[in-house]
């Protein structure tokens, strides 16, 4: 406020026809202000909003006021498309029972209800949770019916029929990881368990994230010979040994063996491990500016495991990398570059970029 009265006090005693730009340029500030202070401070309960917003304050008189997100049962079930109770406070998001848009449809802030009508870059969005989502890449997810058809999401927004665990419930994803979560969460050694699946414990969101894409990934019939996500060392589950085409081999993919992989979540110990891993893009770690992501996502910024083809810049320069990995020569960046095709795999880039300090120890150096 201070500012648009200075500047009307800096202006006195210009023509009329200056004071009535003035005077505009005054009102269309005190509206730019309004706006301001409309997006952390509401009066009552969201008056000024037709749909409530999941990351901002859900408008007590405070701006210190909690997020939509943090208040009622949302915490312990999040995400909100799916894991409704009587506390949970998630309807309003998308639909406005009062103060619904004209043009959208049942009473949606949009008139495209498939996913890509609130989630793709580029498009007219109701969510800061946006991926670059283009044709092409292996998951081939460049249509809006095509992310709902690979089998990773489901295929409605309110989650009917989905998880049991509150975790993968919140993001939508299909519930046929449960049998193997189930699994895990049965076996002390996986470091998994019931209570952090249903996020009564004290996991961050990098850990959620790396169990619950990894199981995802790890669903039969997709990467179902390897193990993803691996919370403790030497923990391991059963996997398919091959990919064998079940057509040519209607017998099955087997024999089934035990498996384990690269930890999912560690701590760099700055001797062998000089750069931390949190979840699976500190690896497959192609980032690009058109994907976004609110502050409960670990996934700001980065594609993987969505589109692989160009949309925002994007830190592999103007091309996209293969498997969604940059690689280097040590921790430094040195020599950094990306896979370009499926051979690239092997490269040692992709270790090294953590694994090898700048100029003095690590893998390659004094190991
Ligand atoms: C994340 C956004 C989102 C949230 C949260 C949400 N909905 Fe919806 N809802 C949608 C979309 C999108 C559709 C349209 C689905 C379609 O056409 O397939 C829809 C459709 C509906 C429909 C119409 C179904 C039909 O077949 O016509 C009802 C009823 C409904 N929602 C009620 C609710 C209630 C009640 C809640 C809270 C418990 C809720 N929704 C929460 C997005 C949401
Ligand atoms: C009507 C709009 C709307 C539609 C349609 C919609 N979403 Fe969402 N989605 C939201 C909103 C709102 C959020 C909450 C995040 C935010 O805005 O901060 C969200 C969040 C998400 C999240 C992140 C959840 C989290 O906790 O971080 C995922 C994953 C997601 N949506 C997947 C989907 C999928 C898959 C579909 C299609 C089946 C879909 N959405 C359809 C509005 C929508
Ligand atoms: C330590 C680095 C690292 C981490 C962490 C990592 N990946 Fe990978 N990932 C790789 C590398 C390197 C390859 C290519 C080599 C290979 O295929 O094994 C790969 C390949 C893959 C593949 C294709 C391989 C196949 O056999 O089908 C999938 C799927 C995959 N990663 C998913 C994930 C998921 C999901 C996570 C998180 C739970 C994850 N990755 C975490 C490095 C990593
Ligand atoms: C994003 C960083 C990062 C990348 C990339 C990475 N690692 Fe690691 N790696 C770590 C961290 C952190 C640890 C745990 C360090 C510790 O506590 O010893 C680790 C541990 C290991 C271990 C010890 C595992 C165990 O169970 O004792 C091996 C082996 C290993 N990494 C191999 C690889 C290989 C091979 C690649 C490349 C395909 C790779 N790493 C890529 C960060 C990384």
């Amino acid at each position: 406020m201070k500012q648009v009265s200075k500047s009307i006090n800096m202006n006195e005693g210009v023509s009329m026809k200056k004071s009535m730009i003035l005077v505009a340029l005054a009102v269309a500030l005190v509206f730019a202000f309004a706006a301001t202070a409309h997006a952390t401070s509401s009066k009552t309960w969201n008056y000024q909003e037709d749909y409530y917003s999941w990351g901002t304050s859900f408008g007590a008189s405070d701006d210190a006021a909690p997020l939509l997100s943090d208040i009622g049962d949302n915490p312990s079930l999040p995400g909100v498309h799916g894991n409704y109770t009587a506390n949970t406070a998630k309807c309003g998001i998308c639909h406005s029972v009062h103060r619904a848009l004209g043009d959208g449809v049942k009473l949606l802030n949009t008139d495209v209800a498939t996913c890509a009508g609130c989630h793709q870059a580029g498009a007219t969005t109701v969510t800061e949770v946006v991926v670059s989502w283009e044709a092409g890449g292996p998951h081939r997810s460049g249509t809006p019916e095509q992310c709902t058809t690979r089998a990773c999401h489901m295929d409605n927004p309110h989650g009917a029929g989905g998880s049991e665990y509150a975790i993968v419930a919140a993001k939508l994803l299909n519930p046929d990881t449960d049998v193997q979560l189930a699994v895990a969460a049965a076996s002390p050694a996986s470091g998994i368990t019931e209570t952090e699946l249903n996020a009564l414990g004290t996991w961050d969101e990098a850990t959620r994230s790396a169990v619950r894409t990894g199981y995802n990934c790890n669903i039969e019939g997709c990467h179902f010979n390897t193990l993803l996500a691996v919370l403790e060392e030497g923990y391991s589950e059963d996997r398919w040994s091959t990919y064998n085409d079940p057509s040519a081999d209607p017998a099955g993919y087997g024999p089934k063996v035990g498996k384990t992989g690269h930890l999912s979540v560690a701590a760099a110990n700055d001797e062998t491990a000089f750069a931390p891993v949190d979840s699976c893009i500190s690896c497959h770690d192609q980032t690009d500016a058109a994907t976004a992501g609110n502050p409960y996502s670990t996934v700001s910024g980065y594609t993987f495991p969505h589109s692989q083809t160009p949309a925002g810049a994007n830190n592999t320069d103007d091309a996209r990398a293969w498997l969604w990995m940059t690689t280097a020569g040590n921790v430094e960046g040195d020599d950094a570059g990306y896979f370009e095709v499926a051979q690239d795999k092997a490269k040692d880039g992709a270790c090294l970029k953590c694994h090898r300090s700048g100029t003095t120890s690590g893998i390659g150096l004094s190991h």
